[in-house]
């Protein structure tokens, strides 16, 4: 029975048919895992594995060369302040530290109501709104102290729902080309691309024979 809720199994299998080989789908595989638990649960690694013909331990240890990926379970937020060099100079340790406060929780650790997870990260390429917090990879522009408590209390409130998905990565990003590819159309494609490999390997033996025989 699949661990996938039955949107997300159907997605998941769409993009596996995009690929001429199945592992090759085990990025975003992992980001609808995360989407539908929040985090890549033992069951979801392990879906993801089998949709790839890979194995449970390949997928953690792909899984785990991302920090976007999220191997425990998080927060329904996950709050990065940065604290590189240009967020530093304009405040961003002090940032965090307040975020400490007011989300009530460490650096690393989730609040007890299991609403954010606060982490310090390195440069979010944002830095000319230094300094630059994100939420579920989400910029959310909030430079100050004040700012950033009412950022918290718009997303316990709900207000942010539309721009700031919960968890997963690609949940706002269901691209409607890409990903759609109809299947006729993946077919035409690979059997044209198979047709010119093997062309070329035709041609490329003709020619070698033609040396042979030639010397
Ligand atoms: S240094 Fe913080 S976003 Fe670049």
């Amino acid at each position: 029975m699949s661990h996938f809720r039955a949107d997300i199994r159907q997605r998941a299998e769409e993009l596996v048919a995009l690929y001429p080989r199945k592992r090759s789908a085990m990025l975003p595989l992992l980001h609808l895992a995360q989407e539908q638990d929040g985090y890549l649960s033992d069951e979801g690694i392990a879906e993801v594995a089998a949709l790839t013909d890979t194995t449970p331990a390949d997928v953690r240890g792909t899984a785990s060369f991302y920090d976007m990926f999220h191997l425990e379970p998080v927060g329904k937020y996950v709050v990065g302040v940065c604290t590189n060099i240009a967020c530093l100079l304009a405040g961003g340790e002090e940032l965090l530290e307040h975020a400490t406060t007011t989300l009530g929780c460490a650096v690393g650790a989730t609040s007890s109501d299991g609403m954010f997870t606060l982490e310090e990260t390195e440069c979010l390429a944002d830095c000319n709104q230094a300094p630059c917090v994100q939420v579920n990879h989400r910029y959310v522009r909030t430079t100050t102290p004040a700012a950033f408590d009412a950022m918290v209390t718009d997303l316990r409130e709900g207000r942010l729902d539309h721009d700031v998905p919960t968890h997963g990565t690609l949940i706002r990003v269901k691209r409607q080309g890409g990903l759609r590819v109809a299947k006729d159309d993946l077919a035409a494609e690979r059997a044209a691309a198979l047709a010119a490999r093997t062309e070329r390997a035709e041609a490329a033996e003709a020619a070698a024979r033609a040396a042979q025989e030639a010397k």
